[in-house]
């Protein structure tokens, strides 16, 4: 099993967990988990309503790409921990982690 935090827009902390062999994106986790993330792109990299900062183990996930980039750059509450949840492919190298929702 996978395990990682989540800290939503209130400051509640909960624990994830899902299973290894699982193909989805850590917004698609999100959005399973009830958590409210819009992703009104349904993951193309475009709205930037799945916005993360990622609290812990950023040294864990590769760069972001130049088109998640150009996105986060849009938004007034970036931070170099910023990342697009739609980006994020689950795996076992996020065991450990903690992401905080970002936006509205
Ligand atoms: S779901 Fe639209 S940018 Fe991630």
């Amino acid at each position: 099993m996978i395990k990682f935090e989540i800290e939503d827009r209130q400051g509640n902390i909960q624990e994830v967990e899902i299973p290894e062999d699982i193909n989805l994106s850590l917004m698609e986790v999100l959005k399973a988990s009830d958590y409210p993330v819009l992703a009104t792109c349904g993951g193309m990299a475009l709205c930037a309503t799945c916005h993360v900062e990622v609290q812990r183990g950023l040294e864990k996930l590769g760069g972001p790409s130049d088109a998640e980039l150009d996105m986060l750059d849009t938004l007034p509450d970036a931070s170099s921990a910023s990342r697009l949840a739609c980006q994020i492919k689950i795996g076992s190298h996020l065991s450990g982690m903690m992401f905080k929702l970002k936006g509205e």
